[in-house]
């Protein structure tokens, strides 16, 4: 077991010694060796100005690497490009249309621009969450844009071809703009990630980003892709920065070198997603196993249920509530850690949830 040191660190950093942080979105693992070493190769050489639109060569490994042909500009980051996007298509006032639960910085940048979350639930199945697609489509009309999140946080689907073909067919119908955060794409388990854009190429915005799949979040970066005229419209409202060159290198060693990196944490993934589920299972808390992503979205009987579990188990989850109204009795749990931990923490909450 190779624990992250804790100084510098967001997720083993916050919490006071002895609690176990299952919660903000890093893996536990250190990143792929090929990343590593660009890195250093990256740091040995020239760390002056990058050109303005960054580098070509990625820019074409990540069209590649999601089938796409698109106009694509990089950003500091993935919630960076929701907040421009926000800015570019709607004005304060309006509402946005976003699927509830949702990871809260969705949230934010419509509340914080002053504009209004216009909530399309999930609906919960035996077979999983599902997009309300008449839910959809009675908000629609009062609205220009809608922040997709595919694979969803924190619920882990992966959305089908018939539910992307059906938000297409919404989305010429109301005249909608898209956004479509796939920072997750690359972390699904059983069945693959389909770009929403290639059912609707002239309405979507895509947003990506090395940082959830090879555990980079620490370096700012992220590119939206799609017509030209709206990622020229979300740039307008980007902050004037410069590429990072080390995010560049390292995403561009990721697209070329990760794979069986990526490949061989997948399997570590699915593993634990699959002990969480059974562990969930035996005690009859309300979950889905994800379909993609390394987190997992559990329905205890637990009113403010995060904060319950702080006390008592001395783990550290997601609030329920961060991710829209009325999810308070929900915790999201990040399972990207050692067996060891996971074992760990599950067995903590397990003897909390016997003093609920
Ligand atoms: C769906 C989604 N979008 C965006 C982000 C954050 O992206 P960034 O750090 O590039 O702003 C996360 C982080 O967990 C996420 O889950």
């Amino acid at each position: 077991m190779d624990l992250p040191p804790r100084t510098g660190s967001l997720k083993w950093g916050t919490y006071p010694e002895g609690v176990l942080p299952l919660w903000v979105a890093d893996m536990d693992f250190p990143p792929a060796e090929a990343i590593q070493q660009a890195l250093a190769e990256r740091a040995r050489g020239f760390l002056g100005y990058p050109p303005r639109e960054g580098d070509r060569e990625l820019k074409e490994l990540i069209l590649e690497a999601l089938g796409l042909e698109a106009e694509l500009a990089f950003m500091p980051g993935v919630v960076v490009g929701l907040y421009a996007a926000v800015a570019a298509f709607t004005a304060p006032g309006q509402g946005v249309l976003t699927q509830v639960p949702i990871y809260p910085p969705f949230l934010a940048a419509i509340q914080d621009q002053r504009r209004t979350v216009l909530a399309n639930p999930l609906r919960e199945t035996p077979e999983g969450y599902r997009l309300d697609l008449a839910g959809l489509e009675r908000l629609a009309f009062a609205t220009r844009l809608l922040l997709f999140c595919h694979p969803h946080n924190p619920t882990g689907r992966v959305f089908n071809e018939e539910e992307l073909a059906a938000v297409a067919q919404i989305a010429r119908k109301h005249d909608l703009i898209v956004v479509s955060d796939e920072l997750h794409a690359p972390l699904t388990y059983e069945k693959p990630h389909v770009p929403l854009a290639r059912f609707l190429p002239e309405r979507t915005l895509t947003l990506v980003g090395p940082g959830k799949a090879y555990n980079l979040a620490g370096l700012p970066i992220g590119a939206v892709l799609g017509p030209k005229a709206l990622v020229e419209a979300v740039k307008r409202h980007l902050p004037h920065v410069f590429p990072n060159v080390l995010a560049m290198a390292a995403w561009k060693a990721a697209l070329r070198e990760g794979g069986p990196w990526l490949k061989a944490t997948l399997e570590r993934l699915r593993a634990n997603r699959d002990r969480v589920a059974a562990w969930a299972k035996a005690r009859g808390l309300g979950h889905h196993p994800p379909e993609g992503t390394y987190l997992a979205w559990l329905k205890t009987p637990i009113p403010k249920a995060a904060a319950f579990f702080l006390k008592e188990a001395r783990v550290a989850l997601n609030p329920g509530e961060s991710f829209g109204r009325g999810y308070d009795t929900y915790v999201r749990l990040n399972f990207a850690t050692y067996p060891e931990v996971l074992e760990e923490a599950l067995k903590r909450l397990s003897e909390a949830l016997k003093k609920a």
